[in-house]
C-alpha cells in the first residue's frame, strides 16, 4: 500500500509500506531501497524533481485552491462581466 498526504504549503508526502518505482525527470528509476517516505514536490522549483529539496520554503507556494464547483464557477464570471460593464469608461 501507499498512502499519500498533501502537505500544506509543501510536497506530497508519500508512505511506501510495499513495492514502489518512482522515476526521475530523465526516465531512469530512483533507488528508494530502504526507504519508508519520500517527498513529492507540488511546487515546481525543486532541482532534485520529482523530489521535495525544500524550495518550497524559498518560494510564496500556495496549495492549489478546490476547484470551484460549476454554479460558483457561473457566479464569478457574471460578477466579473459585471465589474468589467462598471469599469468601462462612458462611450
Ligand atoms: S514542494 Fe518542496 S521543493 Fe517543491
Amino acid at each position: 500500500m501507499i498512502r499519500i498526504r498533501p502537505r500544506a504549503r509543501g510536497p506530497l508526502a508519500v508512505e511506501l509500506h510495499g513495492p514502489c518505482e518512482l522515476y526521475g525527470l530523465d526516465g531512469v528509476a530512483l533507488d528508494l531501497a530502504g526507504k519508508t517516505r519520500v517527498l513529492l514536490c507540488r511546487c515546481g522549483h525543486s532541482k532534485q524533481a520529482p523530489i521535495c529539496d525544500g524550495s518550497h520554503y524559498q518560494t510564496d507556494f500556495e496549495k492549489p485552491a478546490a476547484p470551484p464547483d460549476a454554479d460558483d464557477a457561473h457566479d464569478a464570471h457574471d460578477a466579473h462581466d459585471a465589474h468589467d460593464a462598471h469599469d468601462a469608461p462612458p462611450t
